[in-house]
């Protein structure tokens, strides 16, 4: 089954819109500065193997979940943003966390870490098309709309990891908490012990799937304030009758998922399971037999009886490697076509290579560094989140 999938290389039009020139208020990066080693070098396993052994405990290698193969063989520890985030900040010995992930992430992790560490992001190009969508001007909008329509003061921000770190500021000054896919039932939960409403950025699908599937409230308790318009596209007595008011935002990647790939998954292979992350449409959430975080799917997967099908709408990085890692269970991508996250599949060996061996040789590469202020704010944020209660169980 694994072998049948395709590994596409980005176009040139791709390579441009994931941006060449520095953008600092886009996720997505800059062009890496350095002479990359051609993908076509047969040494480049040794090569890597190489300077990670020269770097030893100076370096920790994370990796999330929707890596390539290549990549991840590297990483000391896997796992979805929650669990990376958390590792990151557990690890203060080593002096540099190579972060094979994307922006967000790497920003997360020297907002969690110490001083004297340093997060590398080997390729910066590797941003969030979903970061994206929320920039901080249009954040600081929204909270000046709430504030004219009187709810600004009863409303507690929540924000989801696949965020600025300035957005993650912002959450910190005005009371809110982070949440991940793993946990945003639990901050939910809390913010709703904290204020009357919620605002929710940037994903309103993971925002409205934890509001009605987890919370119990209506679709009708939700409302989407759109950033392009005045007051969101929503009247002031909409802003004050919502519980939820959901940001325009959404991961390109989880929203090719829609319910017909469910239907004719299910007409396919009767009496397959369909499991899909909470980035998805709640229209597919809805169809799917389970939904839950990258860690969530993994253990449903590794816990699965010998024989049972599944059928999984995230990254295809993911879905390929569990498909290889059980080859005892049918395990088939949720959508028909090829579907990477282009951001995520932008850290190769080639960038991973000349990451580890410029390290190795003193010389510091792609450091993500988050200004004081926006990293004191944004912690106060990310904190919050890792004080929730019981959250260590749900990761390892
Ligand atoms: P998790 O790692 O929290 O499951 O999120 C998926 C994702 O889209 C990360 O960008
Ligand atoms: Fe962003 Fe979606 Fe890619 Fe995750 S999978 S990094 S949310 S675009």
């Amino acid at each position: 089954m694994a072998g049948t999938f395709i590994d596409p290389a980005p176009s040139p039009l791709a390579l441009l819109l994931l941006g060449r020139e520095a953008d600092s208020s886009s996720e997505r990066g800059v062009e890496c500065p350095g002479d990359l080693p051609p993908a076509s070098d047969p040494d480049l396993i040794e090569r890597a193997k190489r300077a990670k052994e020269t770097l030893g405990e100076r370096v920790f290698i994370l990796g999330h979940h929707y890596q390539r193969d290549e990549v991840i063989q590297f990483a000391d520890v896997t796992g979805d943003s929650f669990k990376l985030a958390q590792k990151a900040a557990a690890k203060p010995q080593a002096e540099f966390i190579v972060f094979c992930g994307v922006h967000f992430m790497a920003e997360s992790a020297d907002i969690l870490t110490g001083e004297n560490q340093q997060v590398i992001l080997p390729d910066l190009a590797a941003g969030c098309s979903m970061a994206d969508m929320a920039e901080i001007t249009q954040v600081e909008q929204c909270w000046a709309d709430l504030t004219e329509a009187g709810v600004a003061g009863v409303t507690i921000p929540i924000t989801y990891m696949n965020s600025t770190a300035a957005i993650k500021a912002f959450t910190g000054r005005n009371g809110g908490s982070i949440c991940t896919s793993s946990n945003a039932q639990r901050s939910l939960e809390w913010a709703f012990q904290q204020g009357e409403k919620v605002l929710f950025l940037p994903d309103q699908h993971l925002g409205r799937n934890t509001a009605v599937r987890d919370l119990g409230l209506s679709l009708e308790d939700c409302v989407v304030y759109n950033p392009n318009r005045p007051l969101g596209g929503l009247t002031k007595e909409q802003i004050q009758n919502a519980k939820v008011i959901l940001w325009k935002g959404h991961c390109s990647v989880h929203g090719r998922f829609t319910p017909d790939c469910v239907d004719s998954v299910r007409e396919k292979v009767p009496g397959i399971t369909v499991i899909v992350h909470p980035e998805c449409t709640y229209e597919v959430v809805e169809k799917a037999d389970q939904v839950g975080s990258t860690e969530k799917i993994i253990a449903a997967i590794e816990s699965a009886p010998p024989g049972s099908a599944w059928a999984i709408g995230t990254e295809l990085n993911l879905v390929k490697r569990l498909a290889l890692a059980h080859p005892d269970k049918e395990i088939v991508y949720l959508d028909k076509t090829v579907c990477f996250c282009s951001t995520m599949n932008r850290i190769d060996l080639p960038h991973l290579v000349w990451s580890l061996e410029q390290l190795a040789t003193g010389n510091v590469v792609n450091q993500i560094k988050v200004d004081p202020e926006t990293s004191h704010w944004a912690r106060v944020a990310l904190d919050r989140m890792l004080a929730l209660p019981g959250l260590s169980a749900t990761v390892d």
